[in-house]
């Protein structure tokens, strides 16, 4: 079985990136990650490459464009396939984006489209919203929008703060973003008139990953 070329771009701490790292140990999972760039020399995820004996570069954000040029001619030596984003901090050059159609996936804390941009958890406790989440998405020119590939959500904690709803988030990103990047490799997911379809998603593991029926209480008070 050819496995999936995957190339990760990454900033900083690379927990996501691990995530894929482990589920790519697995030998039927249908990819492999074979380069990590990094947009800053200090990012500690670029430990987790280095472990797992992965070849990494790190291309400094001098100007959008410089990276572009650079982040480009290595995943084109390295015959990537589908690039993913995970926690790169940076805002991309449009022609990269544009390159990538369809061909790059982000994960983002939250259920998209509710808070784009930074500190989404924080929003999503300044919104008052019940449930949080993460979008795992194909990627657009414009900030955190694109194609909704899966989305995994957790409830919103009366006494949350922002690093428990994180703490809290970031482990359901970590299921689901190996998750989509193994439908795309399994050929089963398609972009149509913008939206993604999905061949066969009535499997149990993305219907894990909606909201289950969390308590045994009625949601108001019955009478008897
Ligand atoms: C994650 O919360 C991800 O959703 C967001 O940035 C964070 C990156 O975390 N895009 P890590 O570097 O993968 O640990």
């Amino acid at each position: 079985m050819a496995r999936l070329k995957v190339g990760v771009l990454i900033s900083g701490r690379g927990s996501n990136l691990q995530a894929l790292i482990d589920a790519c140990r697995d030998p039927t999972y249908p990819a492999e990650i074979v380069l990590v760039i990094s947009s800053r020399p200090e990012a500690s995820g670029l430990g987790f490459a280095a472990s797992a004996g992965i070849p990494a570069a790190v291309i400094p954000h001098r100007d959008r464009h410089a990276f572009a040029a650079d982040a480009e001619a290595l995943l084109r030596e390295q015959r990537i396939e589908i690039v993913c984003l995970a926690g790169f901090m940076r805002v991309l050059e449009p022609s990269f984006v544009e390159a990538w159609r369809d061909r790059m996936v982000n994960i983002h804390p939250s259920l998209l489209p509710a808070f784009r941009g930074l500190h989404a958890q924080r929003q999503a406790l300044a919104a008052g919203v019940r449930f949080a989440g993460c979008t795992a998405h194909f990627v657009r020119p414009e900030l955190d929008t694109g194609p909704i590939i899966g989305q995994a959500v957790v409830p919103v904690h009366p006494d949350d703060d922002e690093e428990r709803l994180s703490a809290r988030i970031l482990e359901v990103e970590h299921r689901l973003y190996p998750l989509a990047l193994r439908l795309i490799a399994e050929g089963r997911v398609s972009v149509v008139a913008e939206k993604v379809e999905i061949d066969g998603s009535r499997i149990p593991e993305i219907a894990a990953l909606n909201p289950q029926e969390t308590s045994s209480m009625p949601l108001a008070p019955t009478r008897d």
